[in-house]
């Protein structure tokens, strides 16, 4: 007996190992077949009786697209935070929604700390000032930066990427102090210090945001939180922009506490180009690429596309982050 093929709409172009793996499939594929997100009305109009959709965090996944297919059995996201989809609504409906978890772990760890570096030792404004012709000579006090080895540095979240950055500034002789608002212990290897914010703030010499974005961790960091930071210290956010108040964090650029930002997300993305923190000159700004390599990329995919053809047929996502 055969089945009528399930219709799925894929919002990106994928990597070409997950595509070819859902051709594969009995199902009719809708892929928005670009590098750009379809907008709102695109996502309604080919959201419409579909049983599964393959998103990423650019989508917004709302009870309005949900409730446009009464078939609709998987949500699944290509990327670990779910902040762009209405879990709590889809729970309701009693539609499991996939993500992808550990993957990207290290490689978001890794480019968490490549900022920090950038930002410590000005790698990028060394960059332009050689290319504008300043590089002279070698002098003493030219782009002085500061050390990471034995600075200390605050780890705000300490899940899978807040223990990966604290592993690798373990090997670069750091302090480490976290918060954890599960006030999960850190491994002992770690020889990592559970303090408040506050303490946090108040000591860091460096300071890396890794918590998801919930409405307990929405602008966590605002005007009285940068009020604390040390004079020389430096901001690190790769998780969500929401995290932080933008506004307070240009005002503090602004005043020098922190000396400098380094931000791979922001509240809005992509950041509008008259925004005025790019205006400021002590701040490193990334295109949401932490995760982006070849490998990982292509192990999201291939995750997500596991988690969408569970849900199809009906099996426990892999990983799910709402009904299992
Ligand atoms: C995620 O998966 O949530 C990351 O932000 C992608 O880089």
């Amino acid at each position: 007996m055969t089945t009528d093929p399930l219709k799925v709409f894929v919002t990106r172009r994928l990597p070409q190992p997950a595509l070819d793996r859902l051709a594969d499939q009995n199902i009719i594929l809708d892929l928005w077949d670009s590098d750009l997100p379809p907008d709102g009305d695109t996502m309604l109009s080919h959201s419409m009786d579909i049983d599964g959709i393959l998103c990423l965090l650019t989508d917004r996944i709302d009870a309005k697209l949900i409730e446009q297919s009464n078939r609709l059995r998987v949500i699944s996201n290509m990327a670990v935070g779910t902040d762009n989809i209405d879990v709590k609504y889809a729970t309701e409906r009693g539609i499991p929604v996939g993500n992808t978890p550990n993957v990207l772990t290290d490689t978001t760890a890794d480019f968490a700390f490549a900022l920090l570096m950038s930002a410590a030792r000005r790698i990028v404004e060394a960059d332009s000032y050689v290319r504008e012709g300043q590089w002279k000579t070698w002098g003493p006090n030219v782009l002085l930066g500061h050390d990471l080895h034995g600075a200390t540095l605050g780890i705000i979240g300490l899940g899978a990427i807040g223990r990966g950055v604290a592993l690798r500034a373990k090997g670069f002789s750091m302090n480490i102090l976290y918060t954890s608002r599960s006030r999960s212990t850190a491994p002992d290897n770690l020889n990592a210090t559970l303090v408040t914010l506050e303490e946090l703030l108040t000591n860091a010499d460096f300071v890396s945001v890794h918590v998801p974005l919930t409405d307990e961790t929405r602008n966590l960091i605002g005007k009285h939180e940068f009020s604390l930071m040390k004079q020389n210290s430096v901001f690190v956010n790769t998780s969500r922009g929401g995290v932080v108040d933008q506004q307070a964090l240009i005002q503090a650029l602004k005043e020098g506490k922190p000396a400098m930002a380094a931000l791979d997300v922001t509240t809005v993305e992509p950041i509008k180009m008259d925004d005025e923190l790019l205006t400021l000159p002590n701040l490193i700004i990334t295109p949401h690429i932490a995760s982006a390599s070849v490998t990982t990329r292509t192990k999201m995919a291939n995750m997500a596309v596991d988690n969408l053809l569970a849900g199809l047929r009906g099996s426990p996502l892999p990983n799910c982050v709402n009904l299992q």
